[in-house]
């Protein structure tokens, strides 16, 4: 017999109470491919199986009282793919948020939406700038969904806007430091990000957050996306606990 959700959340309660959480996490949700590939399926059905872990995540996430929660949906690069595949991610991200919008919102959860969106088809652009209107009064986590986000364009895009800045004289290059810089970026009132979550096994950051990375605790899980459940987010916040940070001190 199945649990039910609300027992598995109960259960992740008890194993993550007393811990320190992080307050930022952002996830690489990687291995829908293998997950498909290695039941003989298309590579498809396993970003529809996948779908079902961002669920769960994204609602254990908001329960717990993560500050703020960012999802790799879509990369900039992620374009190289067949354009059958690269429909199907769009469409499925965009069923998705239709489809789930009210439950959102009903747990108190905002949005926000980062990546260059004027690439993306234009009802996607549009849904996503609603989402975040939408949500925007209410007060729990954020869902800050990275869709055809680069961490290189991000860079890139805030240097833009820097020196424009300049240009018109609002702006003292030498006056620049980190601080100021990251104003610039895509979500510049999130909080530092604490620790980035890979599964799927592989070691690299394919692009994702380089600037918040910085000293971000990362974790790598041989479990494919879809198969990612509550209980290897309450594996993935224990093993975070054990890790002693110190951002360059002795
Ligand atoms: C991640 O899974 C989903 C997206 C990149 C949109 P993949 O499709 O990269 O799955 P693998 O890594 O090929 O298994
Ligand atoms: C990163 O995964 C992008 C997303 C999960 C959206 P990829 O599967 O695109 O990364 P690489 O190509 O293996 O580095
Ligand atoms: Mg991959």
């Amino acid at each position: 017999m199945s649990e039910q959700p609300d027992q598995v959340l109960e259960e992740l309660r008890r194993r993550t109470a007393g811990l320190n959480l992080p307050r930022h996490v952002a996830i690489i949700m990687d291995g829908n491919g293998r997950w498909a590939q290695e039941r003989g399926l298309p590579r498809t059905e396993g970003h529809f199986e996948g779908r079902k872990a961002t669920k769960r995540v994204v609602r254990a996430c908001g329960a717990l009282g993560i500050e703020a929660l960012s999802l790799y949906a879509f990369s900039s690069e992620n374009w190289r793919r067949s354009a059958h595949e690269v429909e199907v991610i769009l469409d499925l991200i965009e069923l998705a948020l239709r489809e789930e919008i009210h439950e959102l919102d009903e747990a108190n959860i905002r949005f926000r939406a980062s990546g260059r969106l004027g690439e993306l088809p234009e009802s996607l652009a549009l849904l996503l700038k609603r989402a975040e209107a939408d949500l925007s009064e209410n007060t729990g986590m954020v869902l800050n969904l990275c869709v055809n986000y680069g961490g290189r364009a991000e860079i890139v895009d805030a240097a833009r806007a820097v020196a424009e800045r300049a240009r018109e004289g609002e702006l003292d290059p030498r006056e620049l430091d980190e601080e100021a810089f990251a104003e610039y970026l895509y979500q510049p009132d999130l909080p530092d990000l604490d620790l980035l979550v890979r599964p799927g096994g592989e070691m690299r950051i394919s692009n994702f957050l380089l600037w918040q990375v910085a000293y971000a605790e990362i974790i790598i899980l041989p479990v494919f996306w879809p198969d990612f459940r509550e209980e290897h987010l309450g594996e993935v916040l224990f093993e975070y606990n054990q890790r002693q940070r110190r951002f360059g001190r002795a």
